[in-house]
């Protein structure tokens, strides 16, 4: 299948030499084409441009039947990549939400066994059928907001039995939804009640029961542990990375979002993928992170709900760090996976610039969930997953005017998903 969308008002992040990532201030900027088209084929990109090139006239007197999109007044993005979700769960939460408006922090929540300790509660009844099909919903979701690649964590299991299920959901949702999905095992994502003051052997249980059986079944792509105050240790997280290692399994943890934890050096020193969270980093985690592989991941959608302090990203940008963005969607922390609306706190709340908000839930949050070859930019090879937006007069537009869906058309590996009104 081929398709020309043309006449696009602007082209926003287009690459001709794809890099894994940007970071600092190279972060603001953003390479776009205004008047162009993108030309699709198989799924694929094909090629791109100014509406005058040369080399669009020659594709369409050398190509037969391709179908024309005109996209007169409206802009081309490549999808959002959410690169941290909990977005497979049982049931909301919002009566929590009452208590944390009440005056009752996170932590307060959570050692009452409310939290993360409820939802494994109604994890343990729900059946894998409900799940996946309140999950699908979510999906189809944040796809009408733009997102086309999503990573989803296990962590609402808590027991072998409920962890292995929540991972074959998601292995379900990889085969039911057109979105790029990647799978992430967060078996440390909370102690369990009958585990308090003894956790070494809820690690032990993770690791040698858990784990194994996660790895031969082939059901996660990264590996992740909650290394906060109140929750997993260093010793615990380096653990749990050290074994994941082991299966060839990266990690990819939250970090540093109640307390100075160690997390981010933790997940540096065994080559994490991204850490996340980061309200609470200074020199010292800036220091581990400067010329490592790991992707800072800021998750102001968490933040914003929690009211907590925001991450310094201004300060981690200008040493040079590059930042991912996620929506952290989640019936505890975060219950939204839209990511328009983390761009725009990201520049309210953050103070980054539209281009550096687009670069972050691009291709650095492609990158913090490993597929920054196949999507995250506008370059010739990576697969279809476009955006076409309503009539927008300006990119700064997107960020500015919050709240609502600036998304017209989704396509999603050369196909048209979804078309908003
Ligand atoms: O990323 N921080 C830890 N875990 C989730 C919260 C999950 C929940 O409260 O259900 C988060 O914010
Ligand atoms: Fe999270």
């Amino acid at each position: 299948m081929k398709f020309l969308i043309e006449n696009i008002k602007e082209l926003i992040q287009v690459e001709d030499n794809p890099v894994k990532y940007v970071s600092g201030h190279d972060m603001r900027n953003i390479k776009t084409i205004r008047n162009a088209f993108v030309f699709v084929k198989d799924g694929i990109i094909e090629d791109f441009g100014s509406m005058d090139s040369e080399r669009l006239s020659e594709l369409k007197s050398t190509t037969s039947k391709m179908d024309i999109i005109d996209s007169t007044g409206k802009m081309v993005l490549p999808t959002f990549v959410d690169s941290h979700t909990h977005l497979v769960f049982p049931a909301s939460r919002e009566i929590e939400y009452i208590d944390k408006i009440k005056g009752l922090s996170y932590e307060e929540i959570a050692e009452r066994g409310g939290g993360i300790l409820n939802s494994a509660r109604l994890m343990q009844e729900a059946s894998e059928e409900e799940l996946i099909d309140s999950a699908m919903e979510r999906l189809d979701e944040i796809i009408s907001y733009g997102t086309g690649a999503v990573e989803i964590k296990s962590g609402y299991g808590l027991t072998l039995d409920s962890e292995i299920k929540m991972l074959r959901v998601i292995k379900q949702l990889k085969e039911k939804s057109p979105l790029t999905i990647k799978a992430t095992f967060l078996g440390a994502h909370s102690i369990p009640m009958e585990y308090r003051g003894n956790q070494e052997k809820y690690v032990d249980m993770v690791i040698n029961e858990m784990l194994p059986i996660v790895a031969e079944q082939n059901l996660a792509d990264y590996i992740d542990v909650f290394c906060d105050k109140g929750f997993f240790t260093v010793k615990d997280t380096e653990r749990i990375l050290e074994a994941g290692v082991r299966y060839g399994i990266r990690g990819k943890i939250h970090a540093n979002e109640l307390d100075y934890s160690g997390g981010i050096q933790a997940g540096v020193k065994h080559g994490a993928l991204s850490v996340d969270h980061l309200e609470f980093t200074g020199d010292d985690e800036i220091k581990a992170l400067i010329n490592s592989d790991t992707m800072p991941t800021v998750l102001p959608g968490a933040a914003f709900f929690l009211g907590m302090k925001y991450a310094p990203v201004r300060e981690m940008m200008d040493a040079g760090l590059p930042i991912a963005l996620a929506t952290d969607f989640n019936p505890g922390s975060s219950p939204s996976g839209n990511m328009q609306l983390i761009i725009s706190m990201a520049s309210i709340l953050y103070k980054m610039l539209p281009e550096e908000a687009i670069n972050a839930a691009t291709i650095n949050s492609a990158y913090a969930m490993g597929v920054s070859d196949q999507l995250g930019s506008i370059a010739i090879g990576k697969k279809a997953n476009l955006i076409i937006t309503k009539e927008i007069p300006t990119v700064e537009y997107l960020p500015y005017y919050y709240g609502t869906n600036k998304v017209e058309t989704v396509i999603l590996n050369g196909h048209i998903v979804t078309v908003n009104s």
